[in-house]
């Protein structure tokens, strides 16, 4: 299929807007810039991603909640780690794509599907579906640190190499080295950069629900079925 077509398919983008999108740099193909529409992709094996998140087109309706352990990269081909699809027990699992990836060392709820539409609509900030990541700092911030962060996030924060700040965001501290931060949308490393911003470093990530949807009683490296009432609520 032309990539063109492929952007449209996946994502609320008209063929127009896709052109617009290749002309900005914006897509890559299996990691490589790609600005021209009338390459052809293979939907099965191409990576193509739109400012790091992968696109697909639907062939088939599975939606998966996965609770990612560390040590997993959120791919579909290993480099260093084994991918995350390996925990999921589906057939097809090349079809499948991640809505919003997570860091190696992150843990949490992972959202997987082949319906590439549906995907679009849980990682575009435009439907501003809230992720609740839960957070532990190398350093102690204390209470007049804590009052400036939450202030700056609440506005949004310019992130290095970011061209536009960040959307305005919950923080909220639970003590000196632990917090909360509720993002509406994905940058590549998002958590790390603005806590890094405040000149800390973030120890250990978890992302304790996607759109309202929690690990429940999930163990790590399980999955389960969305719910149609899930699927129906992005
Ligand atoms: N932000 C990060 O920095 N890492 C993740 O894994 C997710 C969000």
């Amino acid at each position: 299929m032309r990539l063109d077509k492929f952007i449209s398919k996946a994502t609320e983008l008209s063929r127009k807007e896709a052109k617009k999108v290749l002309h900005a740099s914006e897509i890559t193909v299996n990691d490589e810039v790609v600005k021209d529409g009338s390459v052809h992709v293979d939907e099965a094996n191409d990576e193509v991603m739109w400012v790091g998140e992968t696109l697909s087109v639907a062939t088939g309706n599975r939606y998966i909640l996965l609770y990612k352990p560390e040590g997993f990269e959120c791919t579909l081909k290993p480099k260093e780690y084994p991918i995350v699809t390996e925990l999921i027990a589906v057939p097809e699992l090349t079809s499948l794509r991640i809505a919003g990836r997570l860091d190696v060392d992150t843990t949490g709820a992972l959202i997987l599907s082949d319906d590439g539409k549906w995907l679009h609509r849980v990682t575009s900030p435009k439907h501003s579906h809230e992720k609740v990541y839960e957070l532990t700092l190398a350093e102690p911030m204390d209470a007049d640190a804590q009052a400036n962060a939450i202030a700056k996030v609440a506005k949004g924060i310019l992130l290095d190499g970011d061209y536009e700040p960040t959307k305005p965001a919950t923080l909220e501290f639970i003590d000196e080295t632990h917090a909360r931060l509720i993002l509406t949308e994905g940058k590549y490393h998002q958590v790390k950069r603005m806590m890094g911003y405040f000149g800390n470093k973030v120890t250990e990530l978890h992302r304790a629900s996607i759109g309202g949807i929690t690990l429940g009683g999930l163990e790590k490296g399980d999955s389960r079925f969305l719910t149609e009432e899930e699927i129906a609520g992005f």
